[in-house]
């Protein structure tokens, strides 16, 4: 094997995995295809992670997290991430990489806000948590000189010997992950790392639809991967759309937290009108799923290309820059002041809750195989994730696997599976048309949010199906004959993905959470 446990992704559910891996005293390679190891989802998240209110309890939490999950919460998990997530976010986030989370005058930790939570749980660092939590995790690991961080590494599958060895006995034994091609994208080569537990922690699938708050990498490609070498992914229907991004014609759909309507802001409609009341009792502070809806719904009855969201009216300018000053200066740059104007929003896709299927520890459905973070469905979130849960799963999911990879380590170690694994082979000779890949990538983003966004039925769904199937064809039949390149591989990955989630929100005629079926 190449390194003990190879980490694919490089956010704070991978981090935590090998901070513990590597405090057990195991070897770990950690790859992102980003340029900086910092480049993750997590580094983009804004509002927060939960923590504890004042007279907080983890059945409190677990509540909230059920009532959000709208009856689809397993809550075995809900019940693990309560009960274990504050300690470790003291123990790892708080005493040993020290993020700096923002304190109150009285010294204490400063408590926010977010939709659907009972009380103030969620500590912060203004409002750009993820890149302070990320920046420390990153700086921490990277003196760790058990891990190796791989940039510009892009996973292309994960290594099965019954699909990569030429032994014929490897189909019969059950299917088992010894690890990951990868392409190196600066010297465009791709190598095979074998490793004896690989750890899939490749964050999300925004970029598959037009409109999302996730960042440039988030094309799906673990549940792609996840998908192809045989594991099983559940509740890929329930996609989270955000329901407050910024609304302008130049900016791409920058995320407005959640924490600036627990701070008060309140939505309205261009006109100036509250409308939340007329959706459910919490008014601004409803369930994600219920406010991008009721979003949606005010937008096609009233024909309004976005509605406002306002906290100029109840917070001073003073208090507005001092908490939010990342969200203050991008609307800044595109002619907007929130401490004296309300800003237009629209939703857009922010969040998988469903993913590869994983138990209470991280495994997945395939031996050595684990899967942590938004890439993992824990089946914490159900239907609808509660806010703020996103970045505590991975810090527990991580760890989680981590503990259980190192007390089960003997085992992994002496059953390695006996086949050999094919170096990887290079079949393409032409150099991919950045021309195709472009429109295809538009053909899979318009085909997504149109017919598998907020709304669907029947007839969308279907055609949604017959457009990506086409797709598929075609970039299956370029893949084959192209040289690898990174843009190829991601949309490869997200049309495979994209159909995963169509093809589980054709299945389900339920509206449940985030899926909602008009017919
Ligand atoms: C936000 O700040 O609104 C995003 C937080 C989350 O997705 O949990």
């Amino acid at each position: 094997m190449d390194t003990d446990v190879l980490v694919i992704g490089t956010g704070v559910a991978a981090c935590s995995a090998a901070l513990e891996l590597a405090k057990k005293g195991h070897q770990i390679t950690m790859v992102t295809k980003g340029d900086r190891p910092e480049e993750s989802n997590t580094y983009h998240a804004q509002g927060g992670i939960i923590y504890k209110g004042e007279k907080d309890r983890p059945e409190l939490l677990v509540k909230d997290i059920q009532e959000a999950g709208a009856g689809a919460t397993w809550s075995p998990a809900a019940q693990i991430l309560a009960q274990e997530g504050p300690q470790l976010v003291e123990d790892i986030l708080i005493k040993k990489v020290q993020v700096p989370f923002n304190v109150n005058e009285e010294g204490k930790l400063d408590l926010t806000e977010e939709a659907a939570h009972s009380m103030r749980r969620i500590i912060h660092s203004d409002d750009f948590t993820g890149k302070a939590i990320e920046t420390s995790l990153i700086q921490h690991v990277s003196k760790i000189p058990q891990i190796t961080i791989l940039t510009n590494h892009v996973a292309i599958d994960l290594i099965t010997p019954e699909h990569h060895s030429l032994d014929p006995l490897a189909i019969y034994p059950p299917t088992s992950c010894l690890g990951a091609y990868v392409f190196n994208a600066r010297d465009r080569k791709a190598t095979k790392i074998t490793a004896a537990v690989t750890i899939l922690a490749t964050g999300g699938l925004g970029q598959a639809f037009l409109h999302t708050t996730n960042p440039d990498g988030a094309t799906g490609d673990g549940f792609a991967m996840a998908y192809r070498a045989g594991a099983k992914l559940i509740n890929m229907e329930y996609v989270q759309f955000h329901p407050t991004t910024l609304f302008h014609k130049d900016a791409k759909r920058f995320l407005i937290s959640e924490s600036v309507r627990g701070e008060g802001a309140v939505l309205k409609t261009p006109k100036g009108k509250t409308f939340m009341e007329k959706y459910h009792p919490l008014g601004s502070l409803a369930p994600r799923d219920v406010v991008a809806r009721a979003i949606h719904e005010e937008m096609v009855e009233h024909g309004y290309k976005y509605v406002l969201l306002d906290l100029a009216s109840y917070m001073d300018s003073e208090a507005v820059r001092r908490r939010f000053p990342m969200i203050y200066e991008t609307c800044l740059q595109y002619g907007i002041d929130m401490t004296k104007e309300p800003i237009p929003v629209v939703p857009a896709v922010h969040f998988s809750c469903g993913g590869v299927k994983v138990d209470l520890w991280g495994k997945t459905s395939i031996n050595r195989l684990f899967a942590v973070g938004e890439v993992s469905c824990t089946g914490l979130h159900g239907a609808n994730r509660l806010a703020s849960t996103s970045l505590l799963e991975g810090l527990v999911w991580g760890n989680r696997a981590a503990r259980w990879i190192h007390q089960n380590w003997e085992e992994y170690i002496k059953e390695i599976p006996p086949f050999p694994i094919t170096d990887w082979i290079d079949t393409g000779m032409e150099e991919p048309d950045p021309a195709l890949i472009k429109q295809d990538l538009i053909n899979l983003r318009h085909i997504m949010w149109n017919y598998v966004g907020l709304v669907r039925t029947r007839k969308r769904l279907k055609r949604a199906i017959t457009d990506l199937r086409h797709l598929w064809r075609e970039v299956e039949d370029f893949y084959k004959y192209a040289k690898l390149h990174q843009k190829l591989l991601e949309l490869r990955n997200g049309i495979q993905t994209g159909l995963i989630i169509t093809r589980a929100a054709q299945r389900n005629h339920t509206s449940r959470g985030c899926h909602f079926r008009k017919d």
